[in-house]
């Protein structure tokens, strides 16, 4: 059984992208009180004051520059002496249909979506083979809710977040066969109260509203409710998680569509 005494996260190393605001910011907060050190990365600077807040250590990063990844990865390891959690949480929406959507808005979403993931998650599993005391780390990749109900509006955002979800799974079972105490899982966050949502809000006013609606439970996440559930399947009380999707939707997926 692993030991869960103190702090459930004392003494692991985490990365967390997309740290600025919403879910990433939320998630270095949550990840922080639970004993972690943390590098937070963001294209937005402003990523900078939130780790300042909880103590944790800042850089710039777009994920979607896959160069950059081994030295991010290999900085936070230089820093810390290990890497025991990756979050791979940015991620931008495009807003345009099969009908609309232009060469280069599909490159952009899908660049920082799922090959600025891909990235993370080599470039992770990478330094967790290497952790000393042997292999052993856990991989976070935020999905999204609209890649299993699929948005007709947003081609390119619900399609590469299904990519999100299946990517996930190849690597845990990739990381399992090789013999690697890595896992792998996906958040799948419904409508969540962030800086996604709000920009959505000012297009189109009252979507929040309507958004919030399709929950059972009649109201948006808030970013901490993910970040609770991030900081668990990062934590060792769950060892043989790997390879799932944890839905963090007020029941938003449950609903039967005939009701
Ligand atoms: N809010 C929701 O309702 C919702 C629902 C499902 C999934 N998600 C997913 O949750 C994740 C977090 O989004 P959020 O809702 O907190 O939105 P947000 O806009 O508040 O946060 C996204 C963060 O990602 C950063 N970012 C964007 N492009 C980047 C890049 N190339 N490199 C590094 N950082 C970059 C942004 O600067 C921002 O700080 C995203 O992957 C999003 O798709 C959100």
């Amino acid at each position: 059984m692993p030991d869960l005494s103190g702090p459930r996260l004392e003494r692991k190393v985490a990365i967390v992208t997309g740290c600025a605001s919403g879910i990433g910011a939320a998630t270095v907060r949550r990840l922080r009180a639970d004993g972690a050190q943390v590098l937070g990365t963001d294209v937005n600077p402003d990523g900078e004051a939130v780790c300042a807040e909880v103590g944790a250590s800042f850089a710039v990063q777009d994920v979607s520059d896959t160069a950059l990844w081994p030295s991010v990865v290999g900085n936070a390891v230089a820093a810390f002496g290990r890497l025991d959690i990756l979050v791979n949480n940015a991620g931008v929406v495009s807003q345009a249909s099969i009908e609309d959507v232009t060469d280069e808005l599909w490159d952009r979403t899908y660049d920082i979506n799922i090959k600025g993931t891909m990235a993370g998650c080599r470039a992770a599993i990478a330094a967790m083979k290497g952790n000393p005391g042997g292999s052993k780390g856990a991989i976070i990749n935020i999905a999204s809710t609209s890649a299993i109900g699929a948005l007709p509006g947003d081609v390119a955002y619900c399609s590469s977040k299904g990519a999100v979800r299946v990517l996930t799974k190849s690597i845990a079972v990739h990381c399992a066969k090789e013999g690697y105490n890595i896992r792998c899982n996906a958040i799948v966050p419904g409508a969540t109260e962030t800086g996604i949502l709000n920009r959505a809000e000012e297009a189109m006013p009252g979507l929040k509203a309507a958004v919030a609606s399709t929950s059972p439970l009649n109201r948006l996440a808030d970013p901490a409710e993910t970040a609770a559930a991030i900081a668990f399947l990062a934590s060792d009380e769950c060892p043989y998680m790997t390879g799932a999707e944890m839905l963090v939707d007020g029941a938003m997926m449950a609903v039967h569509p005939g009701f």
